[in-house]
């Protein structure tokens, strides 16, 4: 069963010289206690894509299409409607949790707080449930910790908090943007082997936007893949890893260190992402794409449907290969 079901969604952003489309048509659904990673290169959208389905435009931004959220429409929904589901049933985690974190006041206000405006707790059963919570996200003498503020803790300990407070009302669905990259190396390691195990514990689907293949790899069960506003491409982690089809998932898979190879063959992507004020007609790819050819740059992209839920924006016969 679908938790989140996006259809159409557009996110256009008004600026003084034009519109820049930030997210083109995008289709794609979770479900219960599934991963799904979105991928692609900076400004391709990822952030766009849930900010939307969070209701959390910068006010410029402008939303088309249809969120369904636990068979609900969220983009009819008031600020005060929306505001019962996000942080409850519906979280995020950002990239740098000192933003989201209020530096004037303790762990336990912010962590209690949001058991006693969600589910009507009294301040003392919250706390007991926070200090439950940051025990979940492996934070020692969490009874001691809490009544920390934020810039009394390191950067791990902060995300785990973050990560704490959305799981506090034991959301159906979490979204994390980029959750480790501000940490160091082992302690994203132990955040994403956190958010597994709490995913396992919760049964929640998880949205996981991450630059790291090497993270859709160990966490993921699906991915999409993003550029310039456009989901390329869609499939498992087997489809995308072992048989990817569009040329951008190909050039990015390509992108990736591997373990095994000399790192000197690593390639970039040549060239840049285009203009999202001035779109080519076509492709948005196709001036950095290796397997362009006429058709590519004229009149509607083809969707190909390769299977269940495995899909392509790309005129390319994949029907033999
Ligand atoms: N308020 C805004 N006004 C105008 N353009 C915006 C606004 N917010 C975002 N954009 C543009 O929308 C595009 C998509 O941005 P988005 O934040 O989704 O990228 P991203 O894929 O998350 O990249 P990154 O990997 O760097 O986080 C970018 O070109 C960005 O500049
Ligand atoms: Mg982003």
């Amino acid at each position: 069963m679908s938790i989140l079901e996006v259809q159409n969604l557009n996110v256009e952003f008004k600026v003084h010289d034009g519109v820049v489309k930030a997210v083109d048509n995008v289709s794609f659904s979770v479900a219960k206690g599934e991963v799904l990673g979105i991928v692609g290169e900076s400004g391709s959208g990822k952030s766009q894509t849930v900010l939307a389905i969070m209701g959390l435009l910068a006010n410029n931004g402008k939303i088309n299409g249809s969120v369904k959220f636990m068979g609900q429409e969220l983009s009819k929904l008031s600020y005060k409607e929306l505001n019962k589901i996000r942080g409850n049933k519906l979280s995020i985690i950002f990239q740098d949790p000192m933003t989201s974190l209020n530096p004037y006041l303790t762990i336990e206000s912010q962590m209690t707080e949001v058991l006693m405006l969600h589910k009507g707790m009294s301040k003392k059963d919250a706390l007991v449930e926070c200090i439950k919570m940051l025990d979940v996200v492996k934070i020692s003498e969490a009874n001691k910790r809490i009544t920390l503020y934020p810039h009394e803790l390191s950067g791990g300990m902060r995300q785990r908090v973050m990560i704490a407070i959305s799981l506090l009302c034991k959301p159906e669905l979490l979204i994390a943007d980029e959750p480790t990259t501000a940490l160091d190396v082992t302690v994203q390691a132990q955040i994403l082997e956190l958010i597994r195990e709490l995913k396992t514990e919760f049964n929640m689907g998880v949205i996981m936007i991450t630059h790291d293949m090497g993270v859709v790899a160990n966490l993921c069960d699906r991915v999409n893949v993003m550029y310039a506003g456009r989901l390329m491409e869609s499939g498992t982690i087997n489809d995308i890893f072992y048989d990817a089809k569009h040329p951008y998932t190909r050039a990015l898979l390509a992108s990736i260190p591997s373990l095994v190879e000399d790192v000197e063959r690593l390639s970039t992507i040549p060239g840049e992402p285009p203009n999202l004020m001035s779109l080519p007609s076509g492709c948005a790819f196709q001036s950095r794409c290796q397997n362009v050819h006429k058709e590519c740059m004229d009149g509607e992209i083809i969707l190909q449907n390769l299977g269940d839920e495995r899909f392509t924006k790309c005129n390319l016969d994949f029907s033999r290969s």
